[in-house]
């Protein structure tokens, strides 16, 4: 080649960029890469995919639109992908969101954070990954941050070809109309990966958006099964207490017969927190083997709180500060999980000094990043870190979490125990680890928005209940756990229940309510209820796994066509069976929209007919859960905790009078056992007005026993 034509050619292709290839990865997934993208993707840490579980998802082969009309360029920021839309899509999705349900016209902000406020798309576990209502996801595959305009902004050339607009008519006279989300700019999506020469850009097709997310949680490994115990009451005890406090308040459990299956522990279990020293407090636990023990002969599962950022006096900070970042959190160092050695000292301790002696499961904290609403508060490492992986503490930022999680659960996994834990960041592929996701944010009605979120996500979540400030926002705040993936009392700073004493200045020093036994016959009725729901919720959660349908949905994704909940962000499909509706405030009073079908009050079995809103009114003893005509529902007689030898007396209740089949999901729920087949589907039908159950399966012991009669509610 002559060197002038060599140089126009550099030239040319400069100018170009770099031409994007399309290659199909899994069934219905494909990657279009263009450039070169950064070192270490977040699909390099991600579980295997359930393939033969993909390969039953509907159109495998059908790309959803036309992958090479994706435009991409180079700016000094980063990558721009540039992706056109029909006027009339809409956009769910970008992780556990918070103040926002339906996407098109925002701008999302893919950033983890621990105090996600302003609506500007920051979240404890934030995605790349949308899915649109034509059916189909676009995910990036970074860990760098990105910006996600969603139709929002107008572009010259199609300003001109709106001339003929004649927008003087629509003058408005509001801030909300002057810069609402309703104008809808441009019929583009554009994403800005930044700080990146290429990217990676998987498609998922549906057809329907329900596809896309089980496409989704099979491809991250399928969804999580947590072990039946970690469907049960979690109480975290107040952070200071000593061993005999604990033992105390966990007798408070028994003793009233209020169930608890997960007993947690906060900071004051460490001889140094913050930063964590991973060693017990041998004042407060003058003898932690037999605590433990004590505690586990009541059937009492541990749970210990610690973040990663490991303080000077840990047993293995030396060992482990070679391969940490060069900056500290808390003056601890912050290893790099993405080395398989800072793994194996990180977790290969936790084996030994905790999984091995009896401890269940951990609370992973302070996982996200600093506060961005407070400054001077900033407490995480910062963007600037470098980790001796090679990357920055940008992407440490946003995988953190998922492979915090992932260290961690891997210690159990390779102990075949089954664990829960409780996690304050995640990110993208999570769909398989057994965690529920909490916050330091408080407001309910973004609690239950992310309860509706989270199906989504690939996430599970808990409004997890605190102080409160009246009986009706007590049990309004357990309702919401209740319907959620992980029902937990986080008492970190109080010395009672709260519903002995819902008022923190009154809870420290031991002042109960006037009627704190009645709220107490309140609080332990709910979790009774929790435990009825046992079956129902641990057969959904099994589903999530093997079909990577998630357990808690918005009616978005079951009811598609039903215009009336394309932007309901207060009701949820709760299971196949279930509608919630959680009551926000402190009213008796709201109004709850049921999509088409004939739905029941689970309270006074009153029947509503789908299709239109009711004004529903309820008292504090009434919980907003309606059910689907044609429904057997199986309800557990209540136990105080689930033990290996935990049998479930289940009772059915039939709504309507053509009840479907329902399916229980029954193995050793404490192993992964179920991973190599060793589990079964209860099939349950109606038959000659008696309940008929068809075992089929590998597993050879019963974790129910279902009666024969059942409650028929309207035939
Ligand atoms: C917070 C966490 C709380 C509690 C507290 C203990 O970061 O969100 O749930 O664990 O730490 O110090």
């Amino acid at each position: 080649m002559k060197k002038s034509t060599f140089l126009f050619s550099f030239l040319f292709f400069l100018q170009l960029g770099f031409s994007q290839t399309v290659e199909k990865v899994a069934p219905g997934i494909w990657k279009i890469t263009y450039g070169v993208p950064e070192k270490h993707l977040p699909t390099e840490f991600k579980e295997k995919p359930l393939s033969a579980a993909m390969q039953q998802l509907p159109d495998n082969n059908t790309v959803p639109f036309n992958l090479k009309s994706i435009r991409f360029s180079n700016l000094p920021s980063g990558v721009l992908a540039e992706i056109d839309v029909d006027s009339s899509e809409r956009f769910y999705g970008f992780g556990l969101q918070i103040n926002s349900f339906e996407q098109r016209g925002m701008r999302r902000e893919i950033r983890t954070c621990s105090w996600p406020v302003g609506n500007v798309g920051f979240s404890h576990a934030p995605m790349p990954f949308y899915i649109s209502s034509k059916g189909y996801g676009v995910l990036v595959n970074t860990s760098r941050y990105t910006i996600f305009y969603m139709a929002s902004k107008g572009k010259l050339n199609r300003s001109k070809a709106m001339l003929t607009d004649t927008s003087a008519k629509n003058i408005a006279l509001n801030t909300v109309d002057l810069y609402g989300k309703k104008y809808s700019r441009s019929d583009e999506v554009s994403i800005l990966t930044e700080g990146t020469k290429g990217v990676e850009i998987y498609v998922l097709s549906g057809p329907s958006m329900l596809d896309v997310v089980q496409r989704y949680n099979l491809f991250s490994g399928g969804g999580s099964l947590p072990p039946l115990w970690g469907l049960g009451f979690e109480y975290r005890a107040k952070a200071t207490f000593n061993s005999q406090q604990v033992l105390q308040t966990a007798n408070y459990f028994r003793s009233n017969h209020i169930p608890c299956d997960i007993f947690g522990l906060e900071p004051g279990w460490q001889s140094a927190s913050y930063s964590c020293s991973f060693k017990w407090n041998d004042k407060n636990f003058p003898n932690p083997d037999s605590f433990v023990d004590t505690m586990n002969s009541r059937n009492f599962k541990i749970n210990l709180w610690e973040h990663a950022y490991t303080h000077p006096t840990s047993p293995i900070f030396s060992q482990i500060a070679p391969y940490s970042g060069d900056y500290t959190v808390w003056t601890g160092a912050v290893p790099d999980f993405i080395l398989p050695q800072a793994r194996k000292i990180f977790g290969g301790y936790h084996e030994k000094e905790f999984v091995k002696k009896g401890i269940a499961a951990f609370k992973l904290d302070e996982c996200d990043a600093a506060d961005y609403a407070n400054a001077g508060k900033e407490w995480s490492f910062p963007d600037i870190a470098r980790f001796p992986s090679g990357i920055d503490g940008i992407q440490m930022r946003q995988i953190f979490g998922y492979l915090y999680q992932q260290t961690m659960l891997d210690i159990y996994k390779k102990n075949n125990l089954r664990s829960m834990f409780d996690v304050r960041a995640s990110y993208l592929f999570a769909s398989p680890f057994a965690s529920a996701l909490y916050s330091d944010m408080y407001s309910l009605r973004d609690f239950v928005r992310m309860t509706v979120n989270s199906g989504f996500a690939g996430v599970n979540w808990s409004p997890e209940l605190r102080e409160t400030s009246s009986d009706a926002e007590l049990i309004r705040r357990m309702q919401a756990s209740l319907m959620s993936s992980h029902m937990v009392a986080n008492c970190w700073y109080l010395d009672l229940p709260p519903w002995l004493q819902y008022d923190t200045q009154k809870n420290v020093q031991h002042e109960l309510l006037p009627n704190a036994k009645e709220l107490e016959a309140a609080a332990k009725k709910l979790v009774d209820l929790r435990m009825s729901l046992l079956p129902y919720l641990y057969s959904a959660f099994a589903e999530y796994h093997f079909t990577g349908k998630p357990p808690f949905r918005a009616l978005v994704l079951d009811y598609p066509g039903d215009k009336n909940v394309w932007q309901m962000d207060d009701e949820y499909m709760m299971g196949d069976n279930i509608l919630c509706a959680p009551f926000i405030d402190s009213g008796f009073t709201r109004e709850v929209y049921f999509p088409e079908g004939i739905w029941y009050d689970f309270n006074n079995n009153k029947k509503y007919e789908g299709g239109q809103n009711y004004r529903i009114n309820m008292q504090l003893n009434e919980i907003p859960m309606f059910v689907k005509s044609n429904t057997i529902l199986p309800l557990a007689k209540p136990v105080e905790f689930i033990s290996p030898s935990t049998v479930l007396e289940i009772n059915c209740k039939m709504y309507g009078n053509a009840a479907h089949r329902i399916k229980l999901f029954e193995d050793n729920s404490f192993n992964f056992d179920f991973e190599k087949g060793k589990y079964n589907w209860l099939n349950i039908s109606w038959k000659e007005n008696k309940i008929s159950i068809a075992r089929n399966g590998n597993y050879s012991k019963k974790l129910y026993e279902v009666n024969a009669t059942a409650e028929v509610l309207d035939n």
